[in-house]
């Protein structure tokens, strides 16, 4: 396990949803849309990155979604979301000035506040996969405008269209930090990566001795991603994923998410890459 599950704020966070108003809403790509929350009493509680809430559509179910926005960022707290069945459509339409009920924060972070100084951070995304890395991403790219340590990020799209976060991208390389993007499937205008985001990692020019790498998207990008990372000479045990899976309860209660002796929304998402969850991914994908 990399750390220990920082205890949401209060038991009413933990068991029973907040009303949260949405006073933002941003379209990222198709079917990915941004909702930027505010609970309608009080504030938010803090959170750690790759956290994540469980976020309800009143009428319709509950969802785990990450925070996208950076921990202590002012302004309000932003969920970014793929539309893929009923709830998460439901959240996708959302307007401004709706509701939503909030519990949480929950799960382990990607520990970018113990990194030490000087050494190199990679963060390799696929898809909505940049989503619960923005804010690590954002505070990352402080971090080395500081001079303590340089940051390499590395996107993968399905297809030019689904980028996400385009903006951001943009901005972090005008910091000077490497950014490097790929899709699957190249579009007319495109001039550049296309294939799997590891055929991003031979342009970065990153030191592998004592780097941290953080990796989420499908299981089957961070499978092969960290076995990418490890053979560049990263050392498995500072190589860490996000795990996902179906959640209810999201305090280790109902064991939904369990996977092997892990309960991801407690003893995870994020784990080391190193150990248990190369081989839970190696005989997921045997
Ligand atoms: C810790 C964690 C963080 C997450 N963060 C985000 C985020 O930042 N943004 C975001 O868009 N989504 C995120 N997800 C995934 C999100 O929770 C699911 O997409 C959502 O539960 C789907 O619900 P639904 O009712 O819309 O679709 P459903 O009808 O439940 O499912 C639609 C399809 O998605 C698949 N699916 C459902 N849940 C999951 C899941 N947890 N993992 C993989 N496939 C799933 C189903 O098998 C089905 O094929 C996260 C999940 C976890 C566990
Ligand atoms: S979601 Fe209930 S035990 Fe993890």
């Amino acid at each position: 396990m990399l750390a220990e599950a920082v205890a949401p704020a209060g038991a009413a966070g933990a068991l029973v949803p907040t009303p949260y108003v949405v006073v933002e809403r941003r379209e990222e790509a198709a079917d990915v849309v941004t909702l930027a929350i505010e609970p309608t009493e009080g504030s938010a509680p803090t959170f750690r990155h790759g956290q994540f809430n469980m976020v309800t559509s009143f009428g319709r179910g509950e969802v785990a979604v990450s925070m996208s926005s950076a921990p202590g960022a002012p302004g309000p707290v932003e969920h970014s979301i793929r539309r893929v069945g009923a709830v998460t459509a439901a959240l996708c339409a959302a307007p401004v000035g709706s509701f939503v009920g909030i519990r949480g924060p929950f799960g382990t972070s990607w520990g970018v506040d113990e990194v030490e100084d000087g050494v190199d951070v990679v963060v390799m995304a696929g898809g909505i996969g940049l989503a619960p890395l923005r804010g690590a991403v954002r505070d990352l790219v402080a971090r080395q405008q500081a001079g303590r340590g340089r940051v390499f990020v590395l996107a993968g799209a399905r297809s030019p269209d689904q980028i996400l976060f385009d903006e951001d991208l943009r901005a972090w390389e005008r910091a000077g930090v490497h950014v490097g993007v790929s899709v699957d499937v190249g579009a007319p205008g495109w001039t550049g990566v296309v294939g799997v985001v590891t055929a991003l990692l031979p342009g970065a020019p990153f030191e592998a001795a004592g780097a941290l790498a953080l990796l989420c998207g499908p299981e089957i990008m961070m499978r092969f991603g960290g076995r990418a990372l490890v053979d560049r000479g990263v050392d498995a045990g500072r190589v860490r994923v996000s795990l996902e899976r179906n959640m209810q309860c999201g305090v280790g209660l109902c064991g939904h998410c369990q996977l092997g002796p892990l309960l991801v929304c407690r003893d995870g998402p994020v784990v080391r890459y190193g150990g248990l969850a190369d081989e839970l991914f190696m005989e997921r994908y045997r």
